[in-house]
């Protein structure tokens, strides 16, 4: 059995995630690696459920939808991030939870030891090896998802800023578990320098 990894792609609105995410499992995948590639909120029958919930559900509180994500966290690391890992294969997810601290904590004003504490009963400190940020202004990352909005990206340009600037302090305080892409550059430029990240920590 190879080495498996946890990889986690985050960032804002209209960062460009879940095609970084297709694509580093395709690349993956078609050297003959075991790929698992899943999503959050989301990625099991109950989390696809409460998606629905925080994205378009109205009159849900903050604090309710605090504990949706983290409910949808819970079953996806127990029922498809942990087996998977076991088996050996890899783990692709389109965010995890630098999302609730980015998210809750710098945008929402949570506090972040209290996210943190949850987390960790959450994921029993299941944590990813690497987490790719894709990192975009606010300005412009909203300026890619006009069409239908849901509950985040409704939320005002001040709330996008600190989440972004959540999601860099967190990648500067782990330079060993984050790297920072700039969102911007080509989708194929972006995917190779990622990839390079990959293969490193493929050693
Ligand atoms: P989604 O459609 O997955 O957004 P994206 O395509 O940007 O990933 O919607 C998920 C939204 O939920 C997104 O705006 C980020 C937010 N979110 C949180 O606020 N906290 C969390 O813990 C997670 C996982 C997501």
């Amino acid at each position: 059995m190879g080495k498996s990894l946890f990889i986690v792609f985050e960032g804002g609105e209209g960062s460009g995630k879940t095609t970084q995410a297709k694509g580093l499992a395709n690349r993956l995948r078609k050297l003959g690696f075991p790929v698992v590639l899943t999503h959050e909120p989301g990625g099991t029958l109950l989390g696809n459920r409460l998606r629905r919930w925080v994205k378009w559900g109205r009159g849900v509180t903050v604090q309710t939808e605090l504990f949706l994500f983290f409910a949808s966290r819970s079953q996806l690391v127990n029922k498809v991030i942990n087996p998977a890992l076991e088996k050996g294969q890899f783990i692709i997810c389109d965010r995890y939870e630098a999302s609730t601290f980015a998210y809750q904590g710098y945008g929402r004003g949570m506090d972040l030891d209290f996210l943190k504490m949850v987390n960790t009963f959450v994921t029993d400190g299941r944590s990813p090896d690497l987490t790719v940020l894709l990192d975009i202004s606010a300005e412009q990352g909203l300026e890619r998802k006009k069409m239908k909005m849901d509950v985040f990206e409704r939320e005002g340009f001040l709330f996008h800023q600190r989440v972004r600037e959540g999601y860099l302090k967190m990648a500067a305080a782990d330079p060993e578990r984050w790297m920072v892409v700039d969102a911007t550059l080509r989708e194929d430029k972006i995917q190779d320098i990622v990839w390079e990240q990959v293969q490193k920590s493929l050693g």
